[in-house]
C-alpha cells in the first residue's frame, strides 16, 4: 500500500497501523508511505531487507522483528537515517548497533501507559476472581445453581499489591489497584518512586479522615521481600540481561500460594517451564499473562491450567494508545528525517 506515491522520502512502514493520523502527518511532509502488506504476522530480516531495497529514509518497525547490525546497516546503505519501533519495549532493537550506523532510533512512550495498565489491573481481577474460568464453566452448560463454594477467589481489598519495576506503567497500575481496591502497596525498584509514595500518603489520609482503614505504603529492599509479602504481584520491569527469568523455580517458591502474578511486561522476565510447574503443584496460586516467553507460543502445559488467565500480548491495545503508538513513530521517524532529533531518542 502507498501513500503519496511522489513523496521525497521514502517512509516504510513494516506493519498496517491504527488511524490515518500518522500517514496524513508523514504524507504532508514530503514523504512516500509504503505500508508492507504481507499477509505474515512476523517479518524476517530478510523480508525487511527486501522493503528496504535500495532508497528508504526511514522505517517504522515492530517488535516481533529483529532489529540488529544487519537491518540497520541496509538502512544507512540505503540511505536511511532513522528507525521507530512501534512499543515502548525495545528489546528487540540493538541501539548500539543502530548508533554505529548513525541511525536515530525512537520507541513510543507514554501514549500506553494507561492502556497497559488497565490490562494488567484487567488480568489481576480476572485471576483473582476466577472470571476466565467461570466463562468456560457457563459457556459449557454446566451451571445448574449457585452454590456457597462456586468460583470463591480472592478480595482484594486490604491486601497487599506488590509492583516489580515502578517506572511509568507500574506506578499507574499501583494506583489503579490501591484507588480502586484500597489495597496497600510494596514495590520495588532501584529509583524511588516519590510521585507514587505520594500519592499512597494522600489517598490514606483521605481514607482515615473519612473513618476508613488507610491505605499505605512500602518501598522494598529486595525484590524477595515483595515476592514474600504481596498478594497480588505485577511485573514491569524492562527485559534485559539482569531481568532475564527474574522470576525463577526459587522466587515462585517464596510467594505465598495464593498470590497472584501478573505479567504485562515482557515475557522471558518469568522462566515459563518453570512457571508451569508451580501452577501444576499450586492450584491455588494464579497468573495473569499477557506476555509469553516464545511468543507467539506457550511453553507446555500452560494451556491446560486453569489457574492461569492468558491473552496475546494485548496491553496497549486500545484504539486510542494504538493510533498514539503510530502517530509518535512517524513523529520520531519524520523528526529525525528532517534533521531534527528523534523524538524520544534511545541512542543515548
Ligand atoms: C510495548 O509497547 O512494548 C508493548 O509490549 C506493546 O505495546
Amino acid at each position: 500500500e502507498v501513500w503519496n506515491p511522489n513523496g521525497k522520502y521514502r517512509v516504510i512502514s513494516t506493519k498496517s497501523m491504527p488511524g490515518t493520523r500518522w500517514i496524513k502527518l508523514l504524507t504532508d511532509q514530503d514523504c512516500r508511505v509504503e505500508i508492507c502488506t504481507e499477509n505474515k504476522t512476523i517479518l524476517s530480516v530478510d523480508d525487511i531487507l527486501a522493503l528496504i531495497g535500495d532508497k528508504c529514509d526511514g522505517v517504522i518497525g515492530q517488535l516481533t522483528e529483529d532489529w540488529g547490525e544487519v537491518l540497520f546497516s541496509a538502512l544507512r546503505r540505503a540511505g536511511g537515517t532513522a528507525f521507530s519501533n512501534m512499543a515502548v519495549g525495545y528489546n528487540n532493537v540493538d541501539v548500539n548497533a543502530a548508533t554505529k550506523y548513525g541511525i536515530g532510533v525512537g520507541n513510543t512512550p507514554g501514549v500506553l501507559t494507561e492502556t497497559t495498565a488497565e490490562l494488567a489491573a484487567s488480568l489481576s481481577l480476572a485471576a483473582s476472581r476466577r472470571i476466565v474460568e467461570a466463562d468456560q464453566f457457563m459457556r459449557a452448560g454446566l451451571y445448574d445453581g449457585w452454590l456457597p463454594h462456586l468460583f470463591v477467589g480472592n478480595l482484594l481489598k486490604g491486601q497487599t499489591v506488590g509492583v516489580i519495576g515502578a517506572g511509568r506503567i507500574g506506578s499507574a497500575y499501583a494506583r489503579m489497584m490501591i484507588e480502586g481496591f484500597k489495597m496497600n502497596l510494596i514495590y520495588y525498584d532501584l529509583y524511588q518512586a516519590t510521585r507514587l509514595e505520594k500519592f499512597v500518603t494522600a489517598y490514606g489520609q483521605f481514607l482515615k479522615a473519612n473513618g476508613e482503614q488507610p491505605v499505605t505504603w512500602k518501598r522494598a529492599a529486595t525484590m524477595e521481600d515483595v515476592l514474600r509479602e504481596a498478594d497480588v504481584i505485577s511485573l514491569h520491569p524492562v527485559l534485559d540481561k539482569t531481568t532475564y527469568h527474574l522470576i525463577n523455580k526459587e522466587r515462585l517458591a517464596i510467594m505465598k500460594k495464593e498470590a497472584i502474578l501478573v505479567n504485562a511486561s515482557r515475557g522471558p522476565v518469568i522462566d515459563e517451564v518453570a512457571l508451569v510447574e508451580h501452577l501444576k503443584v499450586n492450584p491455588m496460586f494464579r497468573v495473569g499473562l499477557d506476555v509469553f516467553e516464545d511468543e507467539p507460543y506457550m511453553k507446555p502445559g500452560l494451556a491446560d491450567q486453569k489457574n492461569a488467565v492468558v491473552v496475546p500480548h494485548i496491553a496497549s491495545a486500545s484504539k486510542w494508545t494504538r493510533e498514539g503508538m503510530a502517530t509518535l513513530a512517524a513523529l520520531n521517524v519524520l523528526g529525525k528525517i528532517k534533521g531534527y532529533p528523534i523524538w524520544t531518542d534511545l541512542n543515548r
